[in-house]
């Protein structure tokens, strides 16, 4: 293509506001057919028996939906089922040989399972597990970086019936003790280290850090994932997890029937408290969700290869990289490192290499690959690429575009999945096969998804002004509680917007949107006190908990501000205590506290002393205000403060 032609279509690409799914897609769609929105909704809530037709039951439900206790539902009632060996056993005949997980390590090794090798992996560390002493329903903690032996752990627990908990790698020692403690969870299964752009990194150190402040007893087992790279000790009472594996070589345990409502795992994330949230999914429903929406939305086939790179240590992980596809029986992929090492095209090396077809990936990856241009794409044969995704945050047109063209090679649907962690799967997307996709705006609620956008008061605003999202409807994959705590799940998500007195239950997602009149929503972001940053929430009063912790620091407060590569970024606005001087070591010791207490993640893009901070005349710290400040905006009329005068004062200083 000549210059000329590409600037051309370069222009052309930047002022077309719709795209239509590729016939050549949409023939082989595995939903193609525009009728499934009312016929979901003519058939609610059965037609989640579509969801639950693609897992295989050990005895069939009762009832799809039990709405006797609202907004306590239950999905499936009285269906029984195990995730693991909907995961593995029943593909074991037609697809015993064929690949489940392709594992790429960041230093270039692999590692490819076949189903049969995953189910026997499995049932080894099913049968290690229990002998230590795992009981059903003991939650285990895994806290361990993409790693095979994580997804193995966590279909080994699901096998015995036992809920995992995963941490995520790169949170704090002190993350991990708070979600141990707060799920009484008396195993973990953790790992030596992992490499991090081709360095051995220590995890174990952190680990024990963590487990030090766990006040009940611990069992932990180690995977030992670098070998001699690590000089590694274990604790007395820690044990190896290849040494236990091999004392149970050959091992079959056979998978705990469940009930449809039996907790599958807990994931805990950030809110508006300090404290996280477990949130509790369950086996039928999370299961039959998850997989559901890989066939329907990331049209995920058995014969597919497909890739999401997020982490397992978030819900995108567990429900796009593990229970979906493998529920599907197809090959998923998991890349271990980052995606600049050894260059900016591992991605695309790892999708030509793969012969990946759908890649599911994070607003945030596709402006770091649009800032390093196309070039490193362009080095390698995309063309097995079917599908495109993404999730995490809002993806800006421009974006999108590129994903488009250099990715995508405008001949893929891309889907803008909306969800959260509380929702188990997609809530808000274009069907691949179906819809026109208008790139910002992630679509449609999906067929059975009773998602819309309201004012304060509840009534659905008018197409182009901004409100917030609710979901009228339950669904199968929903949160079902926090675990041990009925009462914040209640005022969580359910306080805002229900009228228990006319039994009317609205589900709160706490995001900002606007709609379309094609009912297409564009998400604005959190309206909570939650920061999105590069996809991941963190809780502001976490971050302003740990600022606090710092010594010399006497409050602090957190808020979002607009970053370029990350969405959004940490700005920490920190007031000192009297003796304490403002300065480079201060900043050092308030950004090592936050990712001594959270992770690096949460690490502050900027710290800014002020002697006081805005403050309304009730005395609430004026967040909102302090996100203007951040993003240079106008600040409009700051009279009603109870003190105006700091904000000239903090705005000087940035
Ligand atoms: C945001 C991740 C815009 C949103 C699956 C939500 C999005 C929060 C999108 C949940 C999207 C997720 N467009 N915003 N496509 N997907 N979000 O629990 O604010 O880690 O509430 O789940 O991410 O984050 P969580």
């Amino acid at each position: 293509m000549s210059d000329s032609d590409d600037t051309q279509l370069e222009a052309r690409l930047a002022e077309q506001e719709s795209f239509e799914p590729p016939a050549s897609f949409v023939e082989q769609a595995n939903v193609s057919d525009p009728e499934i929105y009312e016929e979901f909704e003519e058939n609610w809530p059965d037609c989640w028996e579509r969801a639950a037709d693609l897992l295989q039951w050990e005895s069939d439900y009762d009832e799809v939906l039990v709405d006797d206790d609202e907004p306590f539902y239950e999905w499936f009632t009285g269906g029984e089922l195990n995730a693991s060996a909907n995961c593995l056993d029943r593909h074991l005949d037609d697809r015993g040989d064929e690949t489940a997980i392709h594992w790429e390590g960041e230093l270039g090794e692999s590692r490819e399972y076949t189903y049969e090798d995953l189910h026997r992996e499995v049932n080894e560390t099913a049968a290690a597990l229990r002998d230590l002493g795992v009981e059903e329903d003991d939650v285990v903690t895994m806290y361990m970086p993409m790693i095979p032996e994580l997804p193995i752990a966590m279909l080994a627990c699901a096998r015995i019936g036992a809920p995992h908990s995963v941490v995520f790698a790169g949170f704090s020692a002190d993350a991990l003790a708070t979600r141990m403690e707060s799920a009484d969870s008396e195993y973990l299964v953790t790992c030596d280290g992992y490499y991090r752009r081709g360095d051995p990194l220590n995890h174990l150190e952190k680990t024990n850090e963590g487990l030090a402040d766990v006040a009940h007893d611990t069992t932990t087992v180690v995977v030992d994932r670098l070998g001699d790279a690590l000089d590694h000790e274990l604790a007395e009472d820690q044990l190896d997890y290849d040494d236990l594996v091999a004392d149970h070589e050959g091992a079959s345990v056979e998978a705990v029937t469940r009930d449809a409502e039996d907790m599958l795992f807990l994931m805990y994330t950030s809110g508006t408290t300090g404290k996280p949230k477990g949130v509790k999914h369950t086996t039928g429903g999370y299961l039959s969700y998850a997989a559901w929406t890989s066939h329907a939305v990331l049209d995920v086939k058995p014969e597919d290869t497909y890739w999401c790179s997020a982490d397992i240590g978030w819900i995108t992980g567990h429900s796009y990289i593990v229970y979906g596809p493998l529920a599907l029986g197809t090959t998923t992929v998991m890349y271990e490192g980052t995606p600049d090492y050894p260059d900016k095209d591992r991605m695309w090396d790892i999708v030509d290499s793969y012969d990946v077809n759908q890649l599911y990936t994070a607003p945030t990856a596709i402006r770091a690959f649009m800032k390093w241009g196309s070039d490193y794409p362009d080095r390698h044969d995309l063309s097995s690429l079917r599908l495109l995704g993404t999730v995490g945050e809002p993806i800006n047109p421009k974006a999108w575009k590129w994903y488009y063209k250099h990715i995508g090679g405008e001949s893929c649907p891309i889907v803008d999945t909306w969800w959260q962690t509380e929702t188990g799967g997609m809530m808000i997307t274009t069907l691949p096969g179906v819809g026109t996709m208008k790139p910002g705006a992630a679509g449609p609620p999906l067929p059975g998804i009773d998602a819309q956008v309201v004012d304060e008061a509840g009534e659905e605003v008018a197409p182009g002004e901004a409100g917030y999202v609710t979901v009228n409807k339950p669904w199968p994959g929903m949160l079902r509680t926090l675990y041990k705590n009925d009462e914040r799940f209640v005022s969580e998500y359910w306080e805002a917007y229900s009228d228990p007195d006319s039994d009317e239950w609205v589900y709160f997602p706490e995001d900002g949107a606007k709609i379309d009149e094609d009912d297409y929503i564009t998400i604005l972001g959190r309206v909570d006190d939650v920061i999105n940053v590069s996809g991941h929430r963190l809780g502001t009063m976490e971050i302003e908990s740990a600022v606090v912790g710092v010594e010399g620091v006497a409050e602090a407060a957190a808020v979002g501000g607009d970053h370029e590569m990350k969405g959004e970024a940490v700005y920490t606005y920190v007031i000192l205590e009297d003796g304490y001087e403002e300065g480079e070591e201060m900043k050092q010791s308030i950004v090592e506290g936050v990712e001594d207490a959270i992770g690096p993640i949460a690490r502050p893009e900027e710290v800014l002393f002020t002697p006081e901070l805005p403050k309304t005349r009730s005395g609430k710290i004026m967040r909102r205000l302090l996100e203007d400040i951040a993003n240079g905006e106008d600040l409009g009329n700051t009279s009603t403060l109870r003190n105006p005068e700091v904000v000239d004062d903090i705005q000087e200083k940035l």
